[in-house]
């Protein structure tokens, strides 16, 4: 069945070739999912071959694991990892007809990878964004082919979690839309068509709950308290476990975007500013020695 709002599937493109613009734990997820997926020539490129270089011998060791829980042949891994190589040089994009982004969370760099893309793939290739909140008709307003640029929205861990978010922005075009929904069908995922709106839909609700549960830290209520709280409901884990999951960097990107649209519902939190300037799970309030250890370490925060 088709998914509601999306268009005629005879206007999908074939994908013989992917670009992985990114070499993260994110891009890599990705990348993995692509190759075992379409099983097509996946290509990734990051600032530095070192990089590179850790992002392919993670999808690597990823293949391995799989292959050890018996769910790869050895034929399978050999074809696998074969497929997947990485490349300092945008060259190596000319032929991919599908291109995917999981670069730093700021509009300007997202921006500027797709406009170097631009150059060197054809007019018809996707090139396609993981932003978890920023605007995709943005992010495609200075390309000289907007049309088709999409909005491919992922969650961690992506290997597992069933869902991708599609987003058209105001100058996607049917063939592109088709072509994402084709290619999330392939990757095996319950695709839904959402808005271009901050935070789309998923990171919107999810953004509200987790502030929720930091404001009542900051209130004052003790971390494990807050964090314990909805234990009996029966979620696959704890707000504060999640946050370490989805990546608090990410995460207050996402709160930032959702501010900026809508400050009187979205608020910050300056413990939560903290804990990401000082990027260690150890600064959080957990107890009075804690906080204080969370002060000190504090990067300009006030308050
Ligand atoms: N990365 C990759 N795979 C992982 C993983 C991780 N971090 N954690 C667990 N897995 C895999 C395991 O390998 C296992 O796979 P297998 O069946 O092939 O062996 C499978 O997940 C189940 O793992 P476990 O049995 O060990 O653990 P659980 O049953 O407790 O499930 C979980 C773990 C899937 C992470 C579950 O706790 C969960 O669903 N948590 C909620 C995650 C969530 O809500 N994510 C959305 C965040 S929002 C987001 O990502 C958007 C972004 O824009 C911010």
């Amino acid at each position: 069945k088709r998914p509601a709002g999306a268009p005629d599937k005879s206007l999908a493109r074939n994908v013989t070739k992917v670009g992985v613009v990114g070499a993260g734990l994110m891009a890599g997820q990705l990348a993995l999912l692509f190759v075992r997926r379409l099983e097509v020539p996946v290509v990734i490129t990051d600032i530095d071959q070192e990089r590179i270089d850790r992002g392919v011998a993670y999808i690597h060791g990823e293949i391995d694991k799989l292959a050890a829980k018996g769910r790869l042949s050895a034929d399978a891994v050999n074809r696998l990892k074969g497929l997947v190589t990485g490349s300092l040089d945008k060259k190596a994009f000319a032929d991919a007809d599908f291109v995917i982004e999981a670069v730093f969370e700021e509009m300007s760099v997202k921006q500027q990878v797709f406009a170097e893309l631009e150059q060197y793939v054809s007019p018809e290739a996707i090139l396609a964004t993981n932003t978890s909140s920023l605007s995709i008709t943005e992010m495609g307003s200075k390309l000289k082919n907007p049309e088709r640029v999409v909005g491919f929205h992922f969650f961690n861990p992506v290997a597992v979690l069933p869902l991708l978010e599609v987003v058209r922005g105001e100058q996607t075009d049917d063939a592109a839309l088709a072509t994402a929904f084709k290619v999330g069908k392939q990757l095996k995922k319950s695709c839904v068509l959402v808005k271009d709106a901050p935070a789309f839909v998923v990171n919107r609700l999810l953004t509200r709950f987790m502030g929720e549960v930091i404001a009542t830290i900051d209130e004052g209520t003790p971390f494990e308290v807050a964090d314990n709280a909805l234990e009996p409901l029966g979620l696959p884990m704890s707000p504060m476990v999640l946050l370490q999951l989805v990546g608090p960097a990410v995460a207050q990107h996402v709160n930032e975007t959702m501010h900026a649209a809508y400050p009187g519902r979205f608020g910050l939190s300056d413990n939560m500013q903290r804990f990401v300037a000082a990027r260690k799970a150890a600064v959080w309030i957990t107890d009075e020695s804690s906080q204080s250890a969370a002060q000190s370490a504090s990067v300009g925060g006030g308050g």
